[in-house]
């Protein structure tokens, strides 16, 4: 078993390949303060444990986050933190970045991202309506204010120090195109939906020649991946599960991957990972279907999904 590297980011900066996954196994209050614990179990798993967190404004896991990396007393200069500007927040740069900084109780985070490319507005403004139904349906596009003002909000932040890197997430090749018209700072990641079934490795490429890191989400692909044929023939090969099959090969192909668990066994089982072959990671290539997961792959009747249709986004 290799040890996990650590990715340059175009800053100079350093990114552990491997980082734990902030979403809450659900969304009520009692969810998202139960997420402190296995934050900190994390921290603690196999030897030095993770140095990598992701986390959003949208997650609702960045007080529980801060709230584990003071009870692990490991120095904060010593943790890579991802957070990410909310749909909703992108008129609000600057607010939602300090409101963040403050959620997470830190002076900075390593990297800040707009969390999707299109801008969402909600009747409540800056705060999120009540429920989940509004959350996901009461919004309206805003078509004037285009992730292109957001970013130039966004570079500042950079400037000022309080956001070592600064980069996108759910960007594609046609809308990181549209980005580099206006953009001064080139995006140190894109952090898209990534994994043997949706492999995007023309995104990857299109990524590595302008210097920027790619993150996977969703990167194990949930169960159907899991027990996918090929990669149970390759975990036995290994002697290992097929998600730490699926971790070594984004390892493999230069990508940041932030697989979720609450789970200490499976968190500790996700930092350790064998190499693959040149053969092996070619055979794990091989499974792409161009297949999102349902959440984000799922298109509406009028065709669109968060507002937008497949072209729009690039997909
Ligand atoms: N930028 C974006 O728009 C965006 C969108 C989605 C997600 N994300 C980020 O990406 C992270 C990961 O994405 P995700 O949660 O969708 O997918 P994921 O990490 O691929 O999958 C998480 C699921 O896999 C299980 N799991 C983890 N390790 C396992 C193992 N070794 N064996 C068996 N099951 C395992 C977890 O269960 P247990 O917890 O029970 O172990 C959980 O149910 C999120 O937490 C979030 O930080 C970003």
């Amino acid at each position: 078993m290799a040890a996990i590297p650590s990715i340059k980011l175009n800053t100079g900066a350093e990114i552990p390949a491997i980082g734990l996954g902030g979403t809450p196994d659900g969304f009520t209050p009692e969810d998202m303060a139960a997420c402190e614990k296995w934050f900190l179990t994390a921290f603690e798993v196999e030897e030095a444990g993770y140095r990598h967190f992701d986390t959003a404004w949208m997650s609702g896991t960045e007080p529980s986050l801060g709230a584990a990396l003071r009870a692990s007393g490991v120095p904060c200069g010593e943790v890579f933190i991802t957070t990410k500007l909310a749909w909703h927040h992108q008129k609000y740069v600057e607010r939602a970045f300090n409101d963040s900084l403050n959620r997470l109780g830190v002076d900075y985070v390593d990297l800040y991202l707009m969390h999707w490319p299109q801008h969402l507005e909600y009747p409540t403004g800056y705060d999120f309506p009540p429920t989940l139904e509004e959350i996901w349906g009461g919004w309206k596009l805003n078509e004037e204010h285009t992730f292109n003002d957001t970013w130039a909000e966004m570079e500042p932040l950079h400037a000022s120090g309080k956001a070592r890197a600064i980069g996108v997430s759910n960007f594609s090749i046609k809308t990181l195109e549209q980005l580099f018209k206006t953009a001064k700072i080139v995006p140190a990641v894109n952090q898209v939906e990534m994994h043997p079934y949706h492999a995007d490795t023309e995104l990857l490429e299109y990524c590595d020649k302008k210097g920027i890191v790619v993150t996977a989400y969703s990167p194990t692909g949930h169960q159907k991946l899991r027990s996918d044929p090929v990669l149970a023939g390759l975990a036995e090969k290994y002697r290992v599960s097929p998600t730490q099959i699926i971790l070594a090969w984004h390892v493999a192909r230069g990508v940041v991957a932030i697989p979720k668990s609450s789970n200490a066994g499976r968190q500790k089982e996700n930092l350790i990972l064998p190499t693959l072959s040149a053969e092996d990671v070619a055979s794990v290539t091989a499974l792409d279907r161009k297949q999102r997961c349902e959440a984000w792959g799922k298109f509406g009747p009028d065709g669109k999904f968060l507002g937008w249709t497949a072209e729009q986004y690039g997909w």
